[in-house]
């Protein structure tokens, strides 16, 4: 089993380039199939989750090709049979974004038989608002045998709906299912991230008539149909967060580059507020840290909060700085499972429910850890970058899954990191780097 191995105790230094939002791409590339036209899409992660969501879209029989690393063209026009289609394999029923095509096959074809979602274990992660959404527009779903969800529809008209929890599926999957509907649609209390509105930038470019995202009410004119495009997806806002904090953690210099400054503020204000010290450009930002770094309070919130996609990370980060930093997990329930990791390192946190009570230690030491999940997983090679000595990183399968090149990029900045796949490869690896 693939595993990293990392030698703690540089500082990372250098310039890293942040590739497409991972989260954005899901959604606008399930979006592709609404048309029978050809897009072509640029920008998009290379990186485990949006590789099995194109082939599940390949297995449906759409045309899909890479032009290059980082740019898709997909054609759904070579479909048969839409009305008919299941879409079901081991690898879609490991990742979240496998729902976007309930969404996106319903708005098309009236019907979506599709492998209930996956994705990491940080929570019971409901669909219930996907559902009330789409019954809202006129559908009615079963979770038939075998565990597939089916949502079908003689036809689908445009409806209010209200959101009970801010939800970014739900947002997205509603925005999929109501652009090819007939009449309006509203949704309130709809999710505000930067990715909802990359979405619904990529449907209108197809011609779909959504205005609003970004804020809380998104309002959808329905249209007849939708035609190709070329688009470009927003850099990862979480990416970018890794890096800064792994910048703050190491005591680095980093420069950021291909971000989008705003969708980071959130991030940028707490690593200020500890001591850090964040530069914003146009298109980058640079993160330094002379590494004495002091205590804050932090509440995960939908956007534009602070995400709970970089609560694992900045808890590896306040575990470092003086004093007693508090971090509220206010989105998904079982998020704190990096925490037993990282006490093996040294680090002083205890949690309590939705909260974790972190008391700043002087350093870590490195140790045998075990990701538990994408974002986690990230979090535990900041900190074994930071630790004392030498430390793996087991199951990278997740990190894999929302990172392209990680390792890649880290070794780039100077850091001593290196996949090994045997106890040789690890060993030859820990006398190299001594
Ligand atoms: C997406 C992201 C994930 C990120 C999360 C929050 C993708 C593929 N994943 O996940 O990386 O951590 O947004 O920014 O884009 N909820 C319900 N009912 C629903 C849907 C959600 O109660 O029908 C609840 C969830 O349990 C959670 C909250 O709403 O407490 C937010 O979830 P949501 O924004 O939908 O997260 P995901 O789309 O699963």
């Amino acid at each position: 089993m693939e595993k990293y191995v990392i030698k703690g105790g540089q500082r990372l230094e250098g310039e890293v380039t942040i590739a497409g939002a991972k989260n954005a791409a899901l959604g606008i590339l399930a979006a592709a199939v609404l048309t029978d036209e050809e897009c072509i899409i640029e920008n998009v992660p290379y990186v485990q989750d949006t590789r099995v969501l194109l082939a599940a879209i390949e297995n449906m029989g759409a045309r899909v090709k890479y032009i290059d690393r980082h740019t898709v063209s997909i054609n759904a026009g070579v479909i048969e049979d839409g009305e008919h289609l299941v879409v079901d394999d081991d690898n879609i029923r490991k990742i979240r974004a496998g729902y976007y095509l309930l969404g996106s096959l319903l708005g098309k074809y009236k019907y979506a038989n599709v492998a209930l979602p996956g994705g990491c274990d940080i929570g019971a992660r409901p669909i219930d608002q996907h559902t009330k959404g789409f019954e809202a527009l006129g559908a009615n779903w079963e979770i038939v045998k075998g565990g597939n969800i089916v949502v079908q529809a003689d036809s689908l008209t445009g409806n209010h709906i209200y959101m009970d929890v801010v939800t970014v599926g739900a947002t997205i999957n509603i925005m999929l299912a109501a652009v090819l509907a007939s009449g309006k649609t509203t949704i309130e209390n709809a999710a505000k991230e930067p990715h909802i509105v990359d979405v619904a930038n990529f449907l209108n470019s197809m011609g779909a008539n959504i205005k609003g995202a970004g804020t809380d009410v998104i309002r959808i004119r329905g249209v007849e149909r939708l035609k190709g495009t070329e688009y470009s997806i927003i850099p990862d806002q979480i990416e970018a967060g890794t890096f800064m904090t792994m910048a703050a953690a190491t005591g680095g210099n980093i420069l950021i580059k291909n971000v989008i400054p705003k969708h980071l503020e959130a991030i940028s204000s707490k690593l200020n507020e500890i001591g850090a010290h964040v530069i914003e450009y146009d298109d980058s930002v640079r993160v330094m840290s002379d590494g004495r770094l002091k205590s804050t309070h932090i509440k995960t919130l939908p956007y534009p909060g602070f995400p709970t996609d970089m609560q694992p990370q900045m808890a590896v980060t306040l575990a470092l700085s003086k004093g007693t930093s508090v971090i509220t997990e206010s989105i998904f329930e079982n998020r704190f499972k990096y925490v037993s990791e990282l006490a093996r390192m040294g680090a002083r946190i205890s949690v309590e429910g939705n909260t974790a009570i972190i008391t700043g230690v002087e350093g870590y030491t490195g140790a045998g850890l075990v990701a538990p999940d994408l974002r986690a997983g990230a979090a535990l090679v900041i900190a074994a970058l930071s630790a004392d000595g030498f430390s793996t990183v087991e199951d990278i399968k997740y990190i894999l899954r929302g990172y392209e090149d990680f390792d890649g990029k880290i070794r780039a900045l100077g850091g001593a990191i290196e996949v090994v796949d045997s106890e040789r490869e690890e060993q030859k690896f820990r006398l190299r780097v001594g």
